[in-house]
């Protein structure tokens, strides 16, 4: 048998981040939404003993380990440990979704492939403390839609939201690392420069811009604690913030830990447009546009032998 799931990549309308934890994360309150730009993963078994293989391909497959690194291969090895099966697989990922980019595209890729082995092995048990395992944004990508996020991010639960949100993804090839990004919030905060939430709470403006479904609500209310600590690292993105804002972007802001810049468009016409315009100034790499909210992970397609 061979299954393919597709799944999402994320961006953070709120990404409240609180202090270091002992175990060296943050907690943090994050409002997630889905985009509509989908990594896609193909799974077929191998004979017994082979072991597990791993080849990626598509627009950002450039410099992406197929090794045990790979959080995919993590998690079909996961769920063959539960399942109590040997791990013997052939995974393809196609990258639609810029990698080291803010996006969670790796995360994508675990929850993509949590749900096909579950698939292939029959295995039926909960996903999603495999999901926390890989890492902080792996529950959201099953879930997809809109989701407060909290503890280190792994704990979702869905929000209300209504309409849709035209964004330009404006993506970076030099990755920020997201451990890297967290470290020099946690130094500028240390200097002072700048000051931890008082309180990590959701924001309602947000949340009742979201109930509205206004773009322009939603754009007043777009915040990042980890901005900050992005810019420091890479501060040519403040151009990247600045120039969307000036093509008519409603809003723009650096996705999760960066490099990626989004900014919120009022309807698709105008996301073509401005991605047009930053496409024309030969400041990014790759300049998207994509819809939120959009489904979690998702199977969509299984070949019987
Ligand atoms: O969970 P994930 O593997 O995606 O996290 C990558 C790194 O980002 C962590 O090792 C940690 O340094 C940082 N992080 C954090 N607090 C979070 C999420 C991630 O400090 N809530």
């Amino acid at each position: 048998m061979k299954v393919t799931a597709a799944a999402p990549a994320k961006i953070n309308l709120q990404l409240s981040v609180g202090a270091l934890r002992a175990d060296g994360y943050h907690d943090l309150v994050t409002v997630y939404q889905a985009l509509d730009l989908r990594d896609e993963v193909t799974i077929f078994e191998r004979a017994e003993g082979m072991g597990v293989q791993c080849g990626i391909s598509g627009d950002f497959s450039s410099g992406v380990p197929g090794d045990e690194s790979n959080l995919a291969v993590k998690a079909v090895k996961l769920v063959a440990e539960l399942a109590g099966v040997s791990c013997d697989l052939n995974i393809q990922i196609t990258k639609r979704i810029p990698v080291a980019a803010g996006l969670a595209g790796g995360s994508a890729d675990a929850a993509a492939a949590l749900v096909v082995a579950a698939e292939l092995y029959g295995y039926g048990g909960d996903l999603q403390p495999l999901a926390e395992q890989l890492g902080s944004d792996v529950a959201f990508s099953l879930l997809g839609g809109t989701a407060l996020g909290t503890s280190r991010g792994e704990v979702v639960v869905p929000v209300l939201a209504r309409g849709n949100y035209c964004w330009v993804i404006i993506s970076s090839s030099n990755g920020l690392s997201t451990p890297r990004v967290y470290q020099k919030l946690d130094q500028l905060r240390d200097e002072g420069a700048v000051r931890e939430p008082l309180q990590l709470a959701p924001k309602n403006e947000l949340l009742q811009a979201l109930v509205s479904g206004s773009a322009t609500e939603i754009a007043a209310h777009l915040s990042n604690d980890l901005q900050p600590a992005a810019l420091a690292l890479a501060p040519k993105l403040q151009r990247i913030l600045d120039v969307a804002v000036e093509d008519g972007a409603l809003a723009s802001l650096v996705a999760g830990s960066g490099p990626t810049c989004i900014a919120l468009a009022k309807d698709h016409d105008h996301a073509l447009d401005i991605a047009a315009r930053i496409s024309g100034q030969n400041l990014a790499d790759r300049v998207l546009v994509a819809t939120s909210p959009a489904a979690g992970t998702e199977i969509t397609a299984i070949e019987k032998n």
